[in-house]
């Protein structure tokens, strides 16, 4: 078997040594580097550049629907609470407007092969509204024939109306928030979600020809241990949905509010999060599923899989894809796009986001043009992260550069890394080996120019 996909080799010792703020390279500049210098002007300049190319790349479009009914306390998503189902008729209406206003753009012919409606919680919103939003897609945008279209599902929040349209509509994938079946570990995050509600919805997803499954879990929330936690790995491998991810506890209680809601002295200590992880690896890998990359494991026939092999595999804002080289077009309050040499943010605050499409215009307050340098790196970058291999020849004829001479400090920096046995520096390429496949942020960071600059990691989450 390639190492590349071998099972991560899990060393608590390596793991806490290189334990240690940094991005997660959903993009590259990360999001901190984004700025109001670039605005909705400079976003309008690039779509347009990008749309009069002879060959346009394929579009991908992302939709936040971002209303919960209560909250979770460990949430750190961009979500607005409430209880009034009406909001969403409002909010459809504005995101049916900030498409007029983008469709306009568009070279026509484009196909859009990905789309994905995430949250918050998209069947906050009633199913009659979400089929006028998808009608409002299907008028304006061309689907390519299989395109990936998919959802997020808060089992406690979905009807059988909801399921039922999106199937009918063609969506193939569902994403269903889980996160752990404790009742303990519920009731201290305050989302109460039975097992047997969420697995009876499973169920009725498979059973209405879903093509893929995915659910979300976390590790490092109140009174988790590794006891109670192999509990809920050992119920999901069971159920056996396609894809998994496990994302690391974000515990920024400084920052969000509502997570002070979590009793400080219930959250599991660095050593027993690092036991959690462990067990999480080696429970997964050993029924079978693959680790993909950063919290994301996947069965073996999953197109996930195929990619990383074949070495086509894309991570972005929604993490690991394998629509790579995609224009995606981010739609929606807070949502973020990356179109051609740009990335680009809408406004955060549902009322700022609305009167801004009001008026026809678009909604994008703050982004970032991407320099040769930073194309570049994101290339690199994103081949480390989603490939765990790097053919220097491949940069070198990309961007006409000489490897060694370009990233002759970020290679001195991998040495100790390779001496510990988390890379191999080849002279033809660098790889990732598998006692380095759960420290790969720490592998990338020295290919990243604005960390160099000092100081900013602290802006990040740990490494675990
Ligand atoms: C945007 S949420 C949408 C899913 C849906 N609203 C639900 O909760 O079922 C996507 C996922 O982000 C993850 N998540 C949310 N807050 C997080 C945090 N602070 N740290 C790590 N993961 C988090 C959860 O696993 C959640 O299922
Ligand atoms: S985790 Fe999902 S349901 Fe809970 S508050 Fe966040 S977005 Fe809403």
């Amino acid at each position: 078997m390639s190492e590349r996909w071998a099972p991560p080799v899990f060393d608590k010792e390596k793991i806490l040594k290189y334990d240690r703020p940094g991005p997660r390279y959903t993009s590259y500049p990360t999001a901190p580097y984004f700025h109001e210098g670039f605005g909705a002007a400079a976003y309008a300049a690039e779509v347009d550049r990008t749309n009069a190319l002879e060959n346009p790349a394929p579009l991908s479009l992302y939709f936040h629907l971002p209303f919960c009914r209560s909250v979770c306390y460990f949430c750190g998503c961009n979500v607005t609470f409430t209880k009034d189902r009406t909001l969403g008729d409002v909010y459809v209406d504005h995101v049916l407007l900030e498409m007029d206003a983008l469709a306009s753009r568009m070279k026509p012919g484009r196909k859009v092969v990905q789309i994905h409606w995430g949250g918050g919680t998209p069947t906050f919103i009633p199913a009659p509204t979400l089929r006028r939003l998808w009608e409002g897609i299907r008028a304006r945008f061309d689907l390519a024939p299989g395109a990936e279209v998919g959802v997020e599902l808060d089992p406690r929040a979905v009807t059988e109306e909801h399921l039922v349209l999106f199937r009918e509509a063609g969506f193939n994938r569902i994403s269903m928030g889980i996160q752990d079946y404790d009742p303990e570990v519920q009731k201290a995050v305050h989302r109460i979600q039975p097992q047997e509600m969420t697995e009876g919805i499973l169920r009725r997803c498979r059973d209405l020809g879903f093509e893929s499954i995915n659910v979300d879990l976390i590790y490092g929330l109140p009174y988790q241990t590794t006891a109670r936690f192999a509990q809920t790995v050992d119920k999901i491998i069971a159920s056996g949905p396609d894809r998994i991810a496990v994302f690391n506890f974000a515990y920024l209680p400084d920052l969000i509010g509502h997570q002070r809601a979590i009793p400080k002295e219930a959250m599991p200590s660095p050593a027993e999060k690092l036991s959690i992880l462990e067990m999480v690896v080696e429970k997964f890998t050993g029924a079978g599923y693959v680790y993909i990359g950063m919290d994301h494991f996947a069965k073996p026939g999953d197109e996930l899989c195929v990619a990383l092999k074949e070495r086509t595999l894309y991570r972005n804002f929604q993490g690991y894809t394998t629509k790579a080289g995609c224009d995606l077009y981010g739609v929606g309050v807070t949502s973020i796009g990356q179109v051609g040499r740009c990335y680009a943010q809408n406004r955060k605050e549902l009322k700022a986001y609305q009167d801004a499409v009001h008026g026809g215009g678009l909604a994008v307050f703050r982004g970032v043009a991407l320099s040769d340098d930073d194309v570049m790196r994101r290339d690199v970058i994103t081949r480390l992260m989603c490939h765990f291999v790097l053919y220097k020849a491949e940069i070198e004829r990309e961007y006409g550069i000489g490897f060694d001479a370009t990233f002759g400090e970020a290679l001195r920096e991998l040495a100790p890394m390779q001496a510990d046995g988390l890379v191999s520096l080849h002279d033809d390429r660098i790889e990732v080996r598998p006692l380095g496949r759960l420290l790969v942020r720490n592998i990338a960071m020295p290919f990243d120019a604005y960390l160099r600059r000092g100081g900013e990691a602290k802006r990040f989450s740990r490494t675990v």
